[in-house]
């Protein structure tokens, strides 16, 4: 009898135990709940998927922002997430609060891409790697690429010349690749660089599908195709180290590295980020020349304007005798106007993902430990309050520089695009030339606009390019 009202005692402590800790959780849930910024999760698991991808993704960043302000929950691809719409906001996650944010990609992208590749990691190893990315893309670095950047796109051109129609970003695609390769590897075999692109654009290609790893499927093929990538880039490693080519671009950077214990990069560390940086390089600056083109050919006051201040620079270079020097392309102010807009309109990537490492408190909000958080660069960039009229393309707004971290399409803090001097002089070199020889038409009505995943204009800009015959050339 002892025992049993023992046993009802120690039974009733601990129920009396359990819901006291219940209570307090329940209450700490309520707590979290009331603080969790406004918005709608959406269903269960799905969230709002399917309303995100059943639209332009922007209309949707969009409307949630008329509707809840510049901060919202949301539920997306099996995450909760908080999206973030203000320069502030962005600023909070991105530059003064970044230890509290770390990057986060789903892994099947990881694994394509190589694990060890800067943009997913963050503190010392982040910092030793972006410095070599950062040295290697310097204005200091950059400028000696300048005629090789030129050869590649005069020869683009022409091969567009003798093209019925091309497909604009495919184009601009094989250019920027181009482009990607000269600034890792300074000048490369061709057996080498054929290899290259034609396992990297397996790659590419897996990186935008489904993720299922059966043989035949594309995710699957991509996986093969990066292992070939490997043995490519460990061949031509190899050679430069039994050669000692040490040079100063950012393979060179790589292997001569050692940190403060002596310690150097693994092969797997370099190659993971040679695909890296070719990776970051390609379709953002591809998407950005093709949206140039749009804009240009849109408004033909401007397109003159341009030619103008490019026929000026061109002229004073004996038609195109002397290459462009470091000092033209830093002056040549509405080119870069009208690129600094095309990355204001188009926002190509029009937000970025962290992860929320501890709970945080933001505007008065509670951003949960362990859920997305996205800033929206693109609706920062079409808030009328920092861009009047935003949907109007006008390169003169750049006139005034814009207030500070209003303008971000290169990112901003630790993980900012070390490549954005890189991606500016190759716009700005493609222009010039485009514009000083050639002559182009858009085909077709192009009003739309696809997602690969970055914004194009729709079908890729299907043009018809034609070399201009000027009356010094006959
Ligand atoms: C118009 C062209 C480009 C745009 C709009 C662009 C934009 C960006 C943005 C927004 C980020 C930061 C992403 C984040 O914070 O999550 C970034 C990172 C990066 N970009 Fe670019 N990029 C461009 C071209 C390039 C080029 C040409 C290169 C290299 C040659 C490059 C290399 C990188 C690398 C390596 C990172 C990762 C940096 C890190 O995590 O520390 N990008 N880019």
């Amino acid at each position: 009898m002892e025992t049993m009202s023992c046993f009802i005692c120690i039974l009733l402590f601990l129920s009396i135990l359990l819901s006291y800790f219940c209570s307090k959780k329940q209450k700490k849930n309520k707590q979290k709940q009331k603080m969790l910024p406004p918005g709608s999760m959406g269903w269960p698991y799905m969230g709002e998927t399917l309303q995100l991808y059943s639209q332009d993704p922007n209309d949707f960043f969009a409307k949630k922002q008329r509707r809840y302000g510049d901060i919202f929950k949301t539920h997306i691809l099996g995450c909760p997430c908080v999206m973030l719409a203000s320069p502030e906001a962005a600023r909070f996650v991105l530059v003064t609060q970044a230890h509290l944010f770390k990057p986060t990609y789903p892994k099947s992208k990881e694994k394509l891409i190589g694990p060890s590749a800067l943009f997913f990691h963050q503190g010392d190893y982040h910092t030793h790697l972006r410095k070599l990315v950062q040295s290697s893309l310097s204005p200091k670095a950059i400028r000696k690429l300048i005629p090789d950047i030129e050869e590649l796109a005069i020869s683009a051109m022409e091969s567009w010349a003798r093209e019925q129609v091309i497909n604009t970003f495919h184009e601009m695609k094989k250019f920027a690749f181009e482009v990607g390769i000269l600034s890792v590897f300074g000048r490369l075999d061709e057996k080498y660089k054929e290899e290259l692109k034609k396992n990297y654009c397996i790659v590419d290609k897996g990186y935008n599908s489904f993720p299922t790893n059966l043989p035949g499927t594309a995710y699957n093929k991509a996986i093969l195709a990066r292992k070939k990538l490997n043995r490519i880039l460990t061949e031509i490693i190899c050679e430069r180290k039994e050669k000692r080519l040490l040079e100063r671009d950012l393979l060179g950077h790589f292997l001569n590295f050692k940190d403060e214990k002596g310690k150097t990069l693994t092969e797997d560390q370099i190659t993971d980020n040679i695909i890296g940086v070719l990776f970051a390089a390609q379709d953002t600056t591809a998407s950005a020349l093709t949206w140039i083109l749009k804009y240009l050919q849109d408004d033909q006051n401007l397109l003159e304007a341009v030619e103008a201040e490019q026929m000026a620079i061109y002229e004073s270079n004996g038609f195109g005798n002397r290459s462009l020097t470091w000092a033209q392309t830093r002056n040549m102010p509405l080119t870069y106007m009208v690129i600094l807009e095309s990355l204001r309109m188009a926002s190509i990537i029009s937000f970025t993902f962290r992860e929320a490492v501890v709970d945080i408190e933001y505007g008065g909000y509670l951003i949960p430990k362990g859920w997305k958080v996205m800033p929206l660069f693109r609706n920062i960039h079409h808030n009328p309050e920092f861009f009047p009229d935003p949907k109007h393309f006008d390169p003169s707004r750049f006139e005034v520089a814009p207030k500070s971290n209003t303008f971000i399409p290169f990112g901003n803090g630790v993980h900012a695009c070390p490549g954005n001097e890189l991606a500016k002089l190759e716009m700005l070199i493609v222009v010039h030339h485009l514009v000083t020889k050639f002559r182009w038409e858009v085909v077709g009505q192009q009003r739309g606009i696809e997602y690969s995943p970055f914004p194009v204009p729709q079908q890729g800009l299907p043009a018809k390019f034609w070399k201009e015959v000027l009356n010094h050339q006959i």
